[in-house]
């Protein structure tokens, strides 16, 4: 086994690096479109309740099992896993933790393309005076790329030139690269979103429509709603916003944590990176697309139109309303905030495949991170290609939601159920800087499994319209004898095409369908190709023992 060459310069430098991989673009896109969708306040209680039990108990989970894993010099989760059991079927669970970070990687570096690209279009002024319509078409035109024969190159150049500098920054190892630039990259984007925020909240009235004021959109946002208690729709949005945002359930924390000291300190660090993730969420993220599109438009229209592509199809018409010099300000406040968000994460979710290929293959750190570049340059070309067709829509489905709480539940089983609780929390307070609630004990053993195992099976059995009312005639129409009405977003939906069949030519031209199926396929080969990897690694630990 290798040796840990890497290790982290500082504790403020991985303390940063943590935070940067959880503070990304599901902190400021993701977050408040999710928010306005599941009724602002009233998304708010299964959040912060999901934050509590499932996402800081996973938190402390992972930072264990990382540092664990470290001891015996294994940097990714198949082998991590496989420490903690004799089970030889754990490393196999592990694959997930390689397989969701270059899948998410794929689809997350074409969204920091258009940060990128965006940053300097705004600092060019190409927005000043540009009405709504013409900055919506500008992006659709930007990201249209499969039905144009003239394939607009520079998307493609922004693409490849953010892939390089990923690239480039993880071949630099991480104390020399992704220490440095979470260093630099996360202050600025603090600032950044500082300066956003308070134009968000001290935007108030604009005067454009009755209720166009910004702070009716805090209002939304903030007020704490009850009545949602009772609605699993809204838990399932809740849970799995706490997942993608803490980059739990992915792999990419075990790997950063599996590179810390023996003796340090994991269960205040994890805190650390956790609250400052929530913070900059709930605070930060709430601040400025929501109530800045509702100073300007009113909350009846962001309710309807309120999109992840918001941030590029409605904020540059927003920001060139402050007038020009604050205009070009505020975009490459929001693009470059943007950038560094997407960026401090993608490197993370880079980290988990060079370790795996450095520990098992003995590659070295630019060669590992060449690979990892072709490997996430052909799953990305699908997303990028044919965007329209869905199937950036499908990797994220899969890779960036399902994944995530499947390798959730198989961790967090080992963790308190075969590996044990008693050495799981030897190993979360073994050097602890903080006393960690002994609460959060049968939390972890009871609580945070059963969690997400209901968030697991309301996802898979997910009724039409998701509401509790809807569960209940779901039940009533099965014993009818007249089928369950699964939801379209339901996975068994998902999986089987129920609601629409199997559909992939029409009139001789490939559906959408089509494309969607065939990037899962690709999805399915690329795990596939994942496991067997492990499996070769495993027989040669075998045959070195
Ligand atoms: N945690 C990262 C984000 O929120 C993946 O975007």
């Amino acid at each position: 086994m290798a040796a840990a060459k890497e290790q982290w310069g500082s504790r403020i430098g991985l303390i940063l690096a943590m935070a940067g991989n959880a503070v990304g673009l599901g902190n400021f896109l993701r977050f408040p479109v999710q928010a306005v969708q599941n009724g602002g306040g009233a998304f708010m209680i299964p959040y912060l309740v999901s934050f509590l039990l499932m996402g800081i108990p996973l938190l402390w989970v992972e930072w264990a099992m990382g540092r664990y894993g470290g001891k015996f010099g294994d940097h990714s989760t198949p082998f991590i896993l496989d420490n903690m059991t004799h089970q030889r079927f754990w490393k196999y669970f592990g694959v997930f933790g390689i397989f969701t970070n270059i899948g998410v990687m794929a689809y997350y570096t074409y969204i920091e393309s258009w940060t990128l690209t965006y940053a300097i279009k705004s600092i060019k002024g190409d927005f000043l005076g540009m009405p709504l319509n013409e900055v919506g078409a500008t992006f659709d035109r930007y990201v249209d790329l499969g039905s144009s024969i003239n394939l607009p190159i520079w998307a493609i150049v922004a693409y490849l030139i953010t892939l390089i500098i990923n690239i480039y920054i993880l071949s630099r190892g991480l104390s020399g690269g992704v220490e440095k630039v979470a260093k630099f990259g996360m202050p600025l984007l603090l600032i950044f979103g500082f300066f956003l925020a308070i134009r968000g909240i001290t935007l108030g009235s604009t005067g454009r429509c009755p209720d166009c004021n910004s702070h009716l959109g805090l209002d939304f946002l903030w007020r704490p709603e009850f009545s949602s208690l009772a609605d699993p729709k809204v838990w399932l949005a809740a849970a799995g916003q706490i997942f993608f945002t803490l980059s739990v359930g992915m792999g990419t924390i075990q790997c950063y944590a599996s590179y810390v000291r023996q003796k340090d300190d994991i269960a205040l660090n994890a805190m650390s990176a956790g609250w400052m993730n929530s913070f900059v969420e709930v605070v930060l993220g709430a601040s400025v697309v929501i109530p800045i599109a509702v100073g300007y438009f009113g909350l009846d229209w962001v309710k309807e139109n309120a999109g992840f592509m918001m941030a590029f199809k409605s904020m540059p018409f927003l920001f060139d309303q402050f007038g020009p010099v604050l205009a070009v300000l505020s975009g490459l406040a929001w693009f470059g905030l943007l950038f560094f968000a997407g960026i401090t994460s993608s490197l993370a979710m880079g980290t988990p495949w060079m370790g795996f290929m450095e520990d098992e293959f003995k590659w070295s750190r630019n060669k590992a991170a060449l690979s990892l570049g072709v490997v996430i340059l052909v799953l990305s070309l699908p997303t990028i290609l044919f965007f329209g067709k869905g199937v950036f829509d499908e990797y994220d489905y899969w890779t960036g939601t399902v994944a995530l709480v499947l390798f959730a539940l198989a961790e967090v089983v080992l963790f308190g159920w075969v590996f044990g609780m008693d050495k799981g929390w030897a190993e979360i307070t073994s050097g602890a800087d903080m006393k960690v609630p002994r609460l959060y004990r049968p939390i972890i053993k009871y609580v945070t499994p059963l969690f997400i195992l209901v968030i697991f099976l309301t996802s898979v059995f997910k009724p039409l319209n998701g509401g509790l009312d809807d569960w209940g005639k779901g039940f009533a129409q099965l014993g009818a004898g007249q089928g369950w009405p699964w939801a379209k977003d339901s996975i068994v939906n998902q999986l089987f095409h129920l609601d629409t069949g199997i559909v992939w030519f029409e009139q001789g031209i490939p559906t959408n369908m089509f494309y969607i199926d065939m990037s899962r396929f690709l999805l399915v080969f690329t795990f596939i190709g994942l496991g067997a990897l492990v499996a070769i690694a495993s027989r040669k630990r075998r045959q070195n023992a």
